[in-house]
């Protein structure tokens, strides 16, 4: 019988070893461990020297899901990278299917900022519900060091580098229990980091643009106030849809963008501190690896076991904002 269900089987993540933390920032721009602590909670964040590649901390992350797994590389039919930050804007998913050696996966790139990852997973599950594919690996990856502005103190100590990654299996039981997705660009202008050109006159009458990606700048008021209502909403309504009642989640596993936000939404939703993970204290906002990267650590430290219950929110540029709602384990 044909498997339709769906099962994270394995987990895996990757940080660059440089740490920096709030006091060292204070040589780049005027601010101060406290406000960056009180603010957001984070106290140090890793960053990627020159010499590292998203694609290499990327295939890190991805060979620890696999062995997690207990599958090869080769078994994989699939590789999706969720990012923002490619190496290539041709897409960088292949030469991580090239480092891992995953001769039979296709690999694409795939892009929604901070809810990459769960965007990623709704995305994966369609692929393995349909009977299309059996073995998907799933990564988290985004270096946005490279693109944050180290002048602007409103977004420069907010972000940190590093990956994250699932294998996903086909699976008698359906172990993703429900999900929901939302876009909307009308506030699209909250948060960007855009290309920008100027015109060049290549023949009469022939304007092409020529430029580059500009970087990153947030109106982190407004993305704050979308955060803290959008996501416990739908976080609701994902719950609903799956007829589970809020007690019965173990986990909070948001996208770590704020200790504030964390907390906000999961007051609003009533889910009890020690039920929420968090782990942005280390690493800051990490982007699409954040949410793979915190459930990683969680298993890896024995906190999240088999069956149980998680509930896990990406939200961010686009805007885009999205809940699942999955079993750990088979
Ligand atoms: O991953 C995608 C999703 N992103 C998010 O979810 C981010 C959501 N937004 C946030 O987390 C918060 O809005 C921030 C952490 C970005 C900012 O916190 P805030 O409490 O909203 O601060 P604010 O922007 O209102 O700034 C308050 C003050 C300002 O000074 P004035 O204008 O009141 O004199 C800022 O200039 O804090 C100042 N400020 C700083 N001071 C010291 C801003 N950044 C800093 C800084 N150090 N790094």
């Amino acid at each position: 019988m044909e498997k339709l269900g769906i099962a994270i089987t394995g987990s895996g993540s990757a940080v660059p070893e440089t740490a920096v933390d709030n006091q060292a920032l204070t040589q780049l721009v005027e601010t101060s461990d406290e406000w960056i602590a009180t603010r957001t909670g984070i106290r140090q964040r890793r960053l990627a020297m020159a010499t590292e590649s998203l694609s290499t901390l990327a295939a890190a992350a991805s060979s620890q899901a696999i062995a997690a797994a207990g599958i090869q590389a080769t078994d994989l039919d699939l590789i999706l990278l969720a990012t923002s930050t490619p190496e290539d804007l041709f897409g960088t998913a292949c030469r991580i299917q090239a480092q891992l050696g995953a001769t039979k996966a296709v690999a694409f790139d795939l892009t929604a900022a901070c809810s990459g990852f769960v965007f990623g997973l709704v995305t994966a599950a369609q692929y393995i519900r349909t009977g299309v594919y059996q073995n998907v690996l799933l990564i988290g990856a985004d270096m946005l060091s490279r693109w944050v502005d180290w002048t602007d103190r409103r977004t420069c100590v907010l972000f940190g580098d590093g990956a994250g990654a699932v294998v996903l299996q086909a699976n008698d039981r359906d172990r993703l229990l429900g999900f929901a997705l939302k876009s909307d660009g009308t506030q699209n202008h909250y948060l960007n980091l855009a290309y920008a050109a100027s015109p060049q006159n290549l023949i009469p009458d022939v304007n092409v643009a020529q430029g580059n990606y500009q970087p990153i700048t947030m109106n982190g008021k407004e993305v704050y106030r979308f955060a803290a209502q959008k996501v416990p909403e739908i976080i609701d309504k994902v719950l609903f849809q799956a007829n589970l009642s809020v007690d019965q989640i173990d986990w909070l596993l948001l996208h770590q963008a704020n200790q504030r936000i964390l907390d906000a939404v999961a007051e609003r939703l009533n889910i009890p501190e020690h039920k929420v993970i968090s782990n942005l204290a280390n690493y800051g906002n990490t982007s699409a690896a954040s949410i793979p990267l915190a459930l990683d650590e969680a298993v890896r430290q024995g906190k999240i076991q088999p069956n149980h219950i998680i509930a896990t929110s990406g939200f961010g540029a686009g805007l885009t904002w999205g809940a699942a709602i999955f079993q750990w384990g088979r």
